[in-house]
């Protein structure tokens, strides 16, 4: 069967693929996030994955505000990127893994999650820029990719509760994949920010702080959050917590963190990273 070896959590800041794409990294403002991946990417030189499951939001690419899934996969061979407006290079298409994307969606339904099955995904930033920040540089991506979507964006979002459940039941489907394949879960966002409106540049680093500690120790206690109190502590975009809330959850049980990283501000946002394994 496939295994899980660990999940990867950090920002998708846009700002992040521009400083990418102009060699920036080592810019005084840039080093203190940047830095921070070379131990992931180190992590991952020694668990290898062969695929990455992306569990992240779209912003207005692939879905808008008058069709919006709670939850979404990708079922394609290829997924492409196209420009945001956000002055970034468009990248080349990423590989997917359309049987295990099957895989997923027959299992996810038949434990009760009624996912919306995307033969076409175009994939947007906050799929782009953690795979250029786990994988830099010009070659391809180097493992095939499965996008998972959750809607951060369009009221009413799922619950932080039921974002652990829907994480419980994706580690469920990844591990009954009949196949020897390493698998990397990706959660993409957060953390706390706000783009729009009076509390525009809102950041809350005690809130952040806390989300780290207890994803890693106790994230059950994350779920007796209602979506109004996130807004409220970690602002109408730090929602994007919620991906986090599903990788943790797909690796269940006790996990041990390897790596993190916590930097105020990556232009609006509270840039938050770590990198967690299931106890052994
Ligand atoms: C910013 C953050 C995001 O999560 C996003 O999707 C777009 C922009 C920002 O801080 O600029
Ligand atoms: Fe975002």
């Amino acid at each position: 069967m496939a295994r899980i070896v660990g999940a990867v959590t950090t920002s998708h800041v846009p700002a992040i693929g521009g400083a990418i794409a102009k060699g920036r990294q080592d810019e005084p403002y840039w080093k203190p996030f940047f830095s921070a991946f070379g131990k992931a990417r180190d992590w991952l030189a020694r668990v290898k994955p062969d695929v990455a499951v992306v569990v992240y939001n779209d912003h207005g690419l692939q879905f808008f505000l008058d069709k919006m899934p709670t939850f979404a996969v990708g079922a394609a061979d290829e997924y492409r990127n196209a420009d945001e407006g956000w002055g970034l290079p468009t990248l080349p298409p990423y590989r997917g893994d359309a049987a295990l994307s099957w895989h997923l969606i027959e299992s996810l339904v038949a434990d009760e999650f009624d996912i919306t099955s995307c033969q076409e995904v175009l994939v947007d930033h906050a799929f782009t820029v953690p795979l250029q920040l786990l994988w830099p540089g010009p070659a391809p991506c180097p493992v095939a990719t499965v996008p998972v979507m959750v809607n951060t964006v369009q009221h009413p979002l799922p619950s932080p509760a039921r974002c652990l459940k829907f994480g419980a039941a994706l580690g469920r489907a990844i591990a009954s994949w009949p196949s020897d394949a390493r698998v990397l879960v990706l959660g993409t966002g957060g953390l706390s920010h706000q783009l729009e409106g009076p509390r525009a540049g809102f950041i809350n680093p005690e809130f952040d702080r806390m989300c780290m500690a207890k994803i890693v120790e106790e994230p059950e206690a994350l779920g007796g959050y209602s979506i109004r109190q996130l807004v409220e502590l970690a602002g109408s975009q730090g929602a994007e917590l919620l991906n986090w809330l599903v990788a943790r959850a797909a690796l269940g049980g006790r996990v041990s963190k390897v790596h993190s990283n916590y930097h105020v501000p990556v232009s609006n946002t509270a840039s938050g990273m770590m990198v967690l394994e299931n106890w052994s």
